[in-house]
């Protein structure tokens, strides 16, 4: 793990605003700076960064983080390859502290399965090349196919020999460890005994963005009868099928510079295109699309051109990522290659610019595609044409990001004129579709909210003003409090205390319902007590993500009640420059008033509910006892409270 010295280094040194500021176009306004979202499609600015407090928000799509989740989501890094990124930028040395076994023991492997792979695709280049096998029985094959040398040199493609272990043994000569060439799936195990899994077989590797190879597929040299015509590498630390797109690494600046990405199915489709020249091909590798893909292309292009074989398979295969692609945002089309061609054999028999013509011409609209299939399928049976007008409907209800509003509107137009219904009827089909969905949405993400509120109201009596927003919530309440514990705690309140100290005292008696806010809540406390000296920016960049969300949840709070706080700031005539003890008191105090609100209506119940004298008069003495509280309370905060 990366020592804390480390990771105080970078956070000392880094700058928000450069690093966001690379991947996004800021431009400063007042204290914070603004630019188009990454995370979302969007033409009008609403994603923030707050240099002072090192946290950006969208708030369009709601993302937030810091410079390390940008990271993150943006670059998909894991939390400590942001930080590795990170200290490269601003040069700090890394210090690794112990790791975890199971951390450190993940590293080592992902590591050793880059150097393997690595030896191995040396291995098998040199058998394609300089064994008279290799020659004889693949090169023959892939010359055949009409790649030249150049391409196979460049795709990095080889050949393992038919001998049973010719791989394995040069990996164990080479020192190699039996279980991770097992994880590589370049060797099997056979009746204890390891050997080639790819024997006699075309090598692809498999590179990732930067050029490290991740996997490798392997083909049968000729037809596939009875073995599978590929294998390919199994899921391990460092292959993982659903974020690969074979050829990224070399189409991904030809991608940029078309604005446009090319989608094949096949390896040796990819490799055609690129040899012809046509650089901006990529293949999912026969199967359907993932959102990670779709992200990958999404970096560099919102165009997708979808070249597909024009058989059924081919057809169904490509209109599984429609929905996907729509969610994405990317504009798709879709290519048929005709006859039993696919883009491998076709590219070669047109050759690059006829290829390319045929690709131009031959775009079809993805959704109008998708609908002609339908109709077609559907013919006169009236519940089919029902359930195309469904589907189209909820397809086209994906479209919901209102910079393509009007997009939408011309599908609808056209959609509802082949299937010949009533526009505004269909108008009012997509939207139900799109509200279902909404609805849904908001269902998800409010169900933690909703969950804790629903506990925290169960026992709660609900009188009150529900103008005040700030007294509605526990969660606002104490989320607020945390954010000027964060962010002044480490101040003094008076010559004997710090404000962390006076806060941990005077909420000694009450309790943080919700549990992630409970647990920052410790953490701060642990931490102060420790003697490290906690702050919003320390706690940022803490290991725990559920931490780090919380601070930026926190921290953000003013941001999102931001009107609120300052009519209530206003209302008690703070008018002095540093308001920091005002504002530790009037949350102490909201927070506090809360809890009492909330206890009363426990204790009030529970009066009505005691049949024994006694313990009425205790309860009753306690109801006086939070009365006074609140009283005093209501003093200082100088504002009228309701019952
Ligand atoms: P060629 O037949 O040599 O032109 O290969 P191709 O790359 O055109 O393959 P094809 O179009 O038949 O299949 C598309 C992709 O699906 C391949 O590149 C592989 O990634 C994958 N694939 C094909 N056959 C198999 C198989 O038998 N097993 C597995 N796991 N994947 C396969
Ligand atoms: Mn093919």
């Amino acid at each position: 793990m990366i020592s804390p010295q480390t990771i105080q280094q970078i956070t000392s040194r880094l700058d928000i605003i450069d690093v966001v500021g690379e991947f996004v176009k800021l431009k400063k306004r007042g204290a914070n700076y603004l630019g188009l979202c990454p995370f979302h499609n969007e033409k009008t600015p609403s994603f923030t960064v707050s240099p002072s407090k090192e946290i950006y928000k969208c708030f369009g799509c709601g993302k937030s983080g810091n410079t390390i989740t940008f990271l993150m989501e943006h670059e998909k890094y894991s939390y400590a390859e942001a930080l590795r990124w990170l200290a490269h930028r601003y040069n700090v040395e890394i210090e690794e502290t112990e790791v975890t076994d199971e951390v450190k023991q993940q590293q080592q492997v992902a590591d050793s399965l880059y150097i393997i792979n690595n030896f191995a695709q040396k291995f098998f280049t040199e058998q394609l090349f300089l064994s008279n096998e290799g020659q004889a029985n693949a090169m023959s094959y892939l010359e055949e196919r009409g790649f030249t040398e150049d391409i196979i040199r460049k795709f990095q493609l080889g050949y393992d020999p038919q001998e049973k272990n010719a791989f394995t043994t040069a990996a164990l000569n080479n020192q190699f460890s039996g279980d991770l060439l097992l994880k590589t799936g370049l060797v099997v195990n056979r009746n204890d005994e390891l050997m080639d899994n790819y024997r006699g077989r075309i090598i692809f590797p498999v590179h990732n963005n930067t050029g490290k190879i991740l996997g490798f597929g392997a083909r049968i040299i000729g037809k596939a009868d009875k073995a599978p015509k590929y294998i390919n590498t199994p899921e391990n630390e460092i292959y993982s099928k659903s974020k690969i797109l074979y050829g990224s690494y070399f189409a991904r600046q030809s991608i940029d510079k078309q604005d446009e990405c090319l989608l094949v199915e096949g390896y040796t489709d990819v490799i055609s295109l690129h040899q012809a020249g046509i650089e901006n091909a990529v293949a999912s590798g026969g199967t359907s699309l993932t959102t990670d893909q779709l992200r990958i292309i999404k970096k560099y292009t919102n165009n997708l051109t979808i070249i597909y074989d024009g058989d059924e398979a081919g057809i169904k295969a490509a209109l599984r990522g429609l929905d996907m692609a729509l969610e994405e945002s990317l504009n798709v089309k879709l290519v048929l290659i005709p006859g039993n061609e696919d883009p491998d054999s076709y590219v070669q028999k047109l050759g690059a610019n006829g290829f390319r013509e045929f690709v131009a011409g031959n775009k079809k609209d993805f959704i109008l595609f998708q609908l002609e299939v339908m109709l077609k399928e559907a013919g006169d049976d009236v519940n089919k044409k029902n359930d195309t007008v469904n589907k189209i409907a909820e397809t086209l209800s994906r479209i919901s990001r209102a910079e393509d509003f009007t997009k939408q509107q011309e599908y609808i137009k056209q959609c509802a004129s082949l299937l010949r219904i009533d526009e505004t009827g269909f108008t009012t089909l997509v939207n139900k579709y799109k509200r279902d969905r909404v609805n849904q949405e908001e269902k998800r993400t409010a169900f933690e909210d909703a969950k804790n509120l629903q506990q925290n109201s169960e026992n709660t009596v609900q009188n009150f003003d529900d103008t005040d927003l700030l007294l509605q919530q526990d969660e606002l309440q104490e989320r607020n409090l945390l954010r000027v514990l964060l962010e002044y705690g480490l101040n003094s309140w008076d010559e004997e205390r710090t404000i962390a100290q006076y806060i941990f005292n005077e909420i000694e008696q009450f309790y943080f319902d919700n549990s992630e806010l409970r647990y920052l809540y410790e953490t701060y406390k642990t931490q102060y007590q420790q003697g490290f000296e906690p702050t919003a920016k320390t706690l940022l960049y803490h290991e725990d993500d559920r931490i780090r969300n919380m601070v930026v949840t926190a921290t953000f709070f003013p941001f999102e009640l931001s009107q609120r706080w300052d009519e209530v700031m206003e209302n008690m005539n703070i008018l002095n420059k540093d308001n920091s003890l005002q504002d530790v008191l009037m949350s102490l105090n909201y927070f506090k008033l809360h809890k009492i609100k909330k206890m009363f209506g426990e204790n009030q119940r529970d009066i009505e509910q005691s049949k024994d004298i006694d313990e009425q008069m205790r309860l009753v003495k306690i109801h006086k006892e939070l009365k006074e509280m609140e009283v005093k309370i209501t003093q200082q905060l100088g504002t009228v409270i309701l019952k």
